[in-house]
């Protein structure tokens, strides 16, 4: 992949690194960020100042308007650390096209290659000692936009902030899933904004999940907003099946288009497997588990990687997949992409952004 040019950035350095504070063999997800963080304003219909200052609280107005009226975007990417100690950032480019597809949506500026491509590799080589070289482990990098508008008028903000932080990160889930088939509520329409990574959708989740895990699932699997028939994402990850040699994954605009999910279909199709993106109803899934014919099934984000899903709960039972120690696939793509994140392998697709 081809270097990126970085713009002018104002550097602000911190005076005192926390790096020595942090446990790298016990990461938790999003609890440690790191030194420095990119911050860009717009204002006057356009992108202004670019600078990297130390992590720390920013001041807004209670009137901001992403408080209220929820223009507030975001991304999850992750940066890993090859043995020889290069950095490297999987697919960022893909996070970059589809920031800016929620930015439209959500009646946002879309952010220029110079300052989320540019922002990113300058901000990623100014911390790159966060990037954890211990097993399993990576820099999670959130970029973000909000609307920064001191008003209370239902109107497009006039000024946003696009910041990115990171932050080093173990495994999102640490176990194998239980997943509830919602019937119930819904995440996304059609016509609505479930493709778009905007804080909302998680927001919206939260409820649903936390009754679903009083009764001990882990996440919810979501399903279409009309008949709450066909399968839709799991909110934090994308969800996929194998069905003798076809992967299959739900498709449209209902939801994320996840960058995992993606290159686990690519290499897929590589592979000689079928990859099918299309409805997948529930009835399917479940006919498939009871007759042996469904043999995998996982969540695929950049947080939750390939977490394998063992049990799914729909109308009150419960349906048990195979021992994730026995697949075949998601074992082996779950190494393939890791060897090729950390380096261990060539990168024949072109996928590690290098920061150098
Ligand atoms: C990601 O996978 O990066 C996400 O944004 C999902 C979220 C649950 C952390």
């Amino acid at each position: 992949m081809s270097a990126v040019d970085t713009p002018a950035i104002q550097l602000a350095r911190t005076p005192k690194s926390r790096l020595s504070q942090v446990d790298f063999d016990n990461l938790q997800f999003g609890q440690i960020l790191s030194d420095h963080m990119l911050v860009a304003e717009y204002a006057d219909g356009q992108w202004k100042e670019v600078s990297i200052v130390p992590y720390g609280d920013i001041s807004i107005s209670p009137s901001t308007s992403a408080l209220h009226y929820g223009q507030s975007i975001f991304e999850g990417i992750k940066a890993y650390k090859f043995a020889d100690g290069t950095v490297s950032i999987f697919r960022p480019d893909k996070n970059h096209e589809r920031f800016n597809k929620s930015a439209v949506r959500l009646n946002m500026p879309e952010v220029p290659e110079e300052i989320f491509m540019g922002g990113l590799k300058a901000l990623i080589n100014l911390d790159r000692d966060w990037v954890p070289a211990t097993p399993g482990a990576s820099l999670y990098i959130r970029p973000f936009m909000f609307g920064t508008e001191a008003a209370l008028g239902v109107h497009p903000s006039l000024s946003y902030k696009f910041i990115i932080i990171t932050g080093p990160v173990g495994a999102y889930y640490n176990k194998p899933l239980r997943l509830k088939v919602e019937t119930q509520f819904t995440r996304a329409a059609e016509g609505g904004v479930g493709f778009s990574k905007n804080a909302g959708n998680y927001a919206l989740s939260l409820y649903p999940t936390r009754l679903a895990q009083e009764e001990g699932f882990d996440q919810l699997m979501w399903t279409d907003a009309q008949e709450h028939k066909y399968i839709e994402e799991a909110g934090t990850a994308n969800l996929m099946f194998r069905v003798g040699d076809t992967i299959i994954t739900p498709s449209g605009d209902t939801i994320l288009h996840g960058v995992t999910r993606r290159s686990i279909v690519e290499v897929a199709r590589h592979w000689g497997y079928q990859a099918e993106e299309r409805k997948v109803s529930v009835k399917e899934l479940i006919d498939g588990i009871k007759d042996g014919t469904v043999t995998e099934a996982f969540a695929a984000g950049t947080a939750a990687t390939l977490t394998p899903i063992t049990e799914i709960g729909y109308e009150g039972e419960i349906y048990t997949l195979p021992d994730p120690a026995s697949r075949e696939f998601s074992n082996k793509i779950l190494q393939y992409l890791n060897d090729m994140r950390y380096g261990r392998i060539a990168d024949e697709f072109g996928w590690n952004f290098i920061v150098d």
